[in-house]
């Protein structure tokens, strides 16, 4: 085989992390959040198949003892996908799952919350994209609310908004420096996010762009409301 300097590199394997293992406790319902139905097929089904979509594979998924069948359905003819046993803490069954991929380890990992539904492509290339300079990216928004400081229902102090994020997922890493900081970790089962376990193990972290459209399922109510993308509203009429 000859070496073709005009070729580009080969593309990066990015694998994937689908956390499903919790519990759904404060969603209630007959099953954990992440497998009821939310437009037409099961929570989780719908971001793995946006990473199916963007060439991410394999794509583990952490679900919990005693859910296997439900989870095997829910993610039936789906291509790559991976099913390990979550743990206690949503930490405990990321690392759980990067131990899965450590015998045929990808270069990067998207770390993906179960309860995030709708992941738009433009974000994981912004990811995959910002992985080329730095060691872990993860998507934010700028904090446009004020922002106050209060407790026992009293308003103490006002926080400065400036430079304030909310941070999303997918998180991405160099798969090999995540592992290791995991299993570094000494912040104890739970961990804020995997940003800060990145962190604690001193790699710098790099912001993108999120996208209002990756909330979070976390109440009942929000299975009624979590926000489609306006093109995909069912239209009537
Ligand atoms: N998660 C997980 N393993 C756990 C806990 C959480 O894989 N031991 C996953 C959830 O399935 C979810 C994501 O982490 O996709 C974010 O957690 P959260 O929204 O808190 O979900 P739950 O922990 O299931 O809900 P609750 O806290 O209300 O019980
Ligand atoms: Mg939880």
């Amino acid at each position: 085989l000859s070496c073709d300097p005009a070729q580009p590199p080969a593309n990066t394997p990015v694998a994937a992390i689908v956390v499903a293992a919790g519990k759904g406790l404060r969603a209630g319902g007959t099953v954990p959040k992440q497998f009821a139905l939310w437009h037409g097929k099961p929570l989780v089904r719908h971001s793995v198949e946006s990473l199916i979509s963007a060439g991410i594979a394999p794509i583990v998924v952490a679900i919990p003892q005693g859910w296997e069948t439900v989870a095997a359905a829910a993610l039936q003819e789906l291509p790559g996908i991976v099913f390990v046993h979550g743990g206690a803490t949503r930490r405990e069954s990321v690392a759980l799952a990067l131990e899965a991929l450590a015998e045929d380890a990808p270069a990067h990992v998207l770390i993906h919350d179960a309860a995030r539904p709708i992941l738009p492509r433009a974000v994981i290339e912004g990811l995959v994209a910002a992985l080329e300079t730095a060691p872990g990216a993860i998507p934010v928004l700028p904090v446009v609310d004020s922002v106050v400081r209060g407790s026992d229902g009293l308003r103490r102090a006002a926080v400065e908004r400036d430079g304030l994020y909310r941070v999303q997922t997918p998180q991405a890493f160099d798969y090999a420096a995540i592992l290791a900081a995991h299993r570094g970790w000494t912040g104890g089962a739970e961990a804020g996010d995997d940003a800060q376990v990145a962190e604690a193990a001193g790699l710098p972290v790099t912001l993108v762009p999120g996208d209002e459209a990756l909330r979070k399922v976390t109440f009942a109510s929000d299975l009624e409301t979590a926000a489609m993308p306006v093109s995909t509203f069912p239209r009537t009429g």
